[in-house]
């Protein structure tokens, strides 16, 4: 079994390495002109001419939970993936923990205002703040997919109220459930803090707009875990300074890295990280893949296939 592997950023020879341990195979980094054949495709912001054509590939696998990286490109070149070939995506493999510990971080951190602790303290105040009420800090979910149902559960332990909304009814645990476009101003006007777990598709981007932070509780918070693309930056900052958003933790931008002199470094109500609230985790990632590849030649479908008509 041959398997090409691609990816911008990644050590390949630690993924070689793991692959090769775990599915008997030979796995090669793909580099341009490399027409070989292959049976899978493991990949990153794949290049064009990788997929193009190979319709003997059994299946692609992204290397990470999100695939507009490779379903933009697709709408562009409808023929990069051959219509017999399935693509896969990441569920989970260690992402929904990472999730957890991002959200329920910034959520206690303006739920019990040590943001606002930390800034007595750099000017030596002893101070004590009024507290907020758990039962009016809810927590609104956009997308209640694997990483989504994932952080519900975890604020969900912490006794806020949590709410979601997404494509189709859920029935979550303790978790008010909203779907469609019928029902997002009803979910938007009873969240405190909203976090975005969407995948990126036509239908979601820019959603994360001046209206729609417009239509949340007073002095909102605002958490964006999936991609930049979902948020119009400019508007944050208008409905910060309009004091309709107290604080936002953004993970991901428009465009990454985060230009150096771009306005969100040095506001002091936006916290940042370098895309990374949940980083794809090698060995959780390759015990899936060659388990998915094993089922794949066993002629199964596993988990984590996407629906190109619907974008994720
Ligand atoms: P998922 O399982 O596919 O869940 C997506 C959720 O969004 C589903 O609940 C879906 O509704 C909902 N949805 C999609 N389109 C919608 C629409 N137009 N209106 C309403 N709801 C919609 O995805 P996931 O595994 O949770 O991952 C979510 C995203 O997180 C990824 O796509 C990726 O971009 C991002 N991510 C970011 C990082 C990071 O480090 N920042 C890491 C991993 C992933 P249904 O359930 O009804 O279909
Ligand atoms: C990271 O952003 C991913 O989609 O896995």
């Amino acid at each position: 079994m041959d398997i090409i592997f691609y990816h911008p950023s990644f050590k390949a020879e630690k993924w070689i390495n793991g692959l090769q341990q775990r599915l008997n195979a030979r796995v090669r980094v793909w580099q341009p002109g490399d027409e070989a054949h292959a049976d899978y495709a493991l990949v990153r912001q794949p290049p064009l001419e990788m997929l193009q054509g190979r319709s003997e590939l059994k299946g692609v696998f992204a290397l990470g939970a999100g695939v507009d990286d490779i379903l933009s490109q697709l709408r562009q070149h409808p023929t990069m993936l051959a219509e017999n070939v399935p693509l896969f995506r990441l569920e989970d493999t260690g992402m929904g923990r990472q999730m957890q510990e991002y959200a329920v971080w910034h959520v206690l951190g303006w739920f019990r205002r040590f943001n606002e602790y930390q800034q007595l303290k750099t000017e030596a105040r002893w101070q004590h703040l009024t507290n907020n009420s758990r039962e009016a800090f809810s927590i609104g979910i956009l997308g209640a997919g694997v990483l989504g149902s994932s952080v519900a559960e975890s604020l969900r332990f912490w006794g806020f109220p949590v709410r979601c909304w997404s494509r189709s009814p859920k029935d979550l645990l303790g978790v008010t459930s909203f779907h469609g476009a019928d029902q997002l101003d009803a979910f938007l006007s009873g969240s405190k803090v909203l976090i975005n777990l969407l995948p990126n598709t036509p239908q979601t981007e820019g959603i994360l707009n001046r209206q729609l932070l417009s239509k949340l509780q007073p002095e909102a918070y605002l958490i964006n875990l999936a991609r930049g693309a979902h948020l119009v930056e400019e508007d944050l900052l208008a409905a910060i300074e309009a004091g309709e958003v107290k604080g936002a933790a953004l993970d991901v931008f428009v465009e990454e890295p985060l230009k150096r002199d771009h306005p969100f470094w040095a506001h002091p109500a936006i916290a940042i990280t370098p895309h990374n609230a949940a980083v794809t985790l090698p060995d959780e990632a390759m015990d899936y893949l060659a388990h998915a590849i094993q089922q794949r030649e066993a002629g199964e479908m596993p988990a984590g296939r996407v629906d190109l008509s619907r974008g994720y």
